[in-house]
């Protein structure tokens, strides 16, 4: 960005000269603009445009040029490339530009200046657990909106667990009937070993995906929707008990933590773990699809007569291998109905299909690991990237997934390496950027999520726009930021920690 001399003053109407097939982007543009300032855009060519946006092939397909001046001028090659010109665009003015409730403001002003921008990594995600707990359609398209507000472009919902199954599927009535509803959730930490005795449960129809799909593609977000199986997969057992391993019949799990009870490895389970996922990725034609495969537990294959059969048929020494049945099954599936295929680390440990994009979440080696092994990753480690982990190990903090001293403060986040310093340079065309994780056990209400998401989250945008400096020079834009946050309603959590009498409890 070069600042330039003194400022450009709007008022309503602008005029935004586009070209045609351009026009959704602006409307967006538009729409926020009435939202925030009740202000008109008009859309159209002319010589008095305030706006004027160019088509310049040469650019990458997520590069932008932006001169605010007198007429202010974008240029971009893909409509993408203008969403985030005018993103920055409104980054620029003040934060009620942001605003989610109508503010009355006669003029603003932007300093003139030139900026330049293409972000470092394709892949900017942020992941939603909606299994352990509901998130409801419109809670999805805010976070799609505050994850677009910083230029990230994947949401990958986590569609399935132990605790939930969220997607309604043509002929398995029982996932959702049964699948979707829980008796009871931990009240406090899982090791606390209390109950709340409260249900809880909801799922999404395909009408409801195609909202939130659609929602996402207006911010040019795409969802990465994941089925997560063989394991976590209690749920689904819970209502269909034979594609399980002839244990006991089970309720849909009202613990945190890993079942051991998995779906079984036979050909009726592949098929059923075929048919959901590709029902899935039908409803998300344009996405990569997430096959899960993380924390399968082989306990109870071990103990099976027929996946000892199955393990035999197939020359297996372990039953960890079985896994890798659903692997090349699902992945099979998805690439022939043209989609890419991703799916957490633990499908290493058996055979994994050219092509599978790894999430590495156990840690950083697993991205090297992946990637030495020809495979394209996406850095998501817990140990920087998950935040359902704590912000700091202050007395104030609520109840978190992981236990002191495994906290993550914004700052570390910010200092985080997306391409992990061990990989050989000749790799790094792997790395195809990084995912922040918001699982949510420990999170159940809209203000909690806010809390652990923000400002974590603009702290993210800058290391996978590769526009990262250092915490102190950060600290400076972030806390102006934050009124933009504030702006669109975030409950962020301050940047001071919070002392125990202002028990951030108190607003979650
Ligand atoms: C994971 O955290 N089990 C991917």
């Amino acid at each position: 960005m070069a600042p330039g001399v003194g400022a450009i003053t709007w008022t309503t109407p602008l005029r935004v000269d586009v070209d045609e097939a351009w026009r959704d982007v602006v409307t967006s543009f538009a729409d926020d603009l009435r939202v925030a300032l009740g202000w008109d855009v008009v859309i159209g060519a002319g010589d008095d445009a305030q706006i004027v946006v160019r088509r310049v092939a040469d650019l990458a397909p997520e590069e932008f040029q932006l001169v605010v001046d007198d007429q202010t001028v974008i240029e971009a090659s893909t409509a993408t490339g203008v969403a985030h010109a005018l993103t920055v665009l409104r980054q620029m003015g003040p934060a009620a530009l942001w605003s989610v409730e109508p503010r009355t403001l006669a003029s603003i002003e932007l300093d003139r200046a030139k900026v330049h921008d293409v972000p470092a990594f394709g892949w900017r995600g942020v992941h939603l657990d909606v299994a352990r707990h509901f998130w409801n359609v419109d809670a999805v398209c805010r976070l799609i909106d505050l994850a677009a507000a910083h230029r990230l472009n994947r949401l990958h919902l986590h569609l399935n667990d132990d605790q939930g199954w969220r997607v309604e599927v043509p002929g398995w009535p029982r996932l959702t009937e049964v699948g979707a509803w829980r008796a009871s959730s931990p009240l406090g930490h899982e090791e606390d070993g209390r109950d709340d005795h409260a249900p809880h449960g909801g799922y999404y129809s395909a009408a409801d995906l195609e909202r939130i799909r659609a929602h996402a593609a207006r911010r040019f977000v795409v969802i990465v929707p994941e089925i997560d199986l063989p394991g976590h997969a209690q749920a689904v057992l819970a209502g269909y008990p034979e594609l399980g391993n002839g244990a006991a019949p089970v309720e849909v799990w009202t613990r945190w933590g890993i079942s051991e009870h998995v779906l079984n490895p036979g050909e009726g389970a592949l098929a059923f773990a075929e048919e959901v996922v590709t029902y899935v990725a039908s409803l998300f034609p344009e996405s990569p699809v997430h096959i899960g495969g993380d924390e399968c537990p082989t306990a109870e294959w071990e103990r099976s007569q027929a996946a000892r059969a199955i393990m035999e048929a197939n020359g297996f020494v372990e039953a960890r291998q079985l896994q890798g049945l659903f692997t090349q099954r699902l992945s099979r599936a998805l690439a022939l109905a043209g989609h890419e295929v991703v799916a957490w680390d633990e499908v290493l440990d058996a055979t994994v299909p050219d092509g599978t994009l790894i999430a590495a979440w156990r840690d950083s080696a697993k991205g090297v690991e992946a990637a030495e092994r020809g495979l394209d990753v996406v850095m998501a480690p817990m140990q920087s990237l998950y935040f359902d982990w704590l912000n700091s190990s202050e007395p104030g903090e609520p109840v978190a997934q992981a236990r002191q001293p495994f906290v993550t403060p914004w700052e570390k986040v910010y200092g985080f390496a997306v391409v992990p310093p061990g990989l050989d340079p000749e790799l790094h065309h792997h790395v195809r950027g990084a995912q922040a994780q918001l699982w949510t056990e420990y999170i159940a209400t809209r203000d909690h999520l806010d809390y652990m998401a923000f400002p974590r989250l603009a702290a993210f945008a800058e290391v996978v726009w590769g526009t990262a400096t250092t915490a102190a020079d950060f600290r400076v834009r972030l806390e102006e930021h934050l009124e933009r946050l504030t702006a669109m309603g975030v409950r962020y959590r301050p940047l001071d920690p919070p002392s125990p009498e202002q028990h951030v409890l108190d607003h979650v």
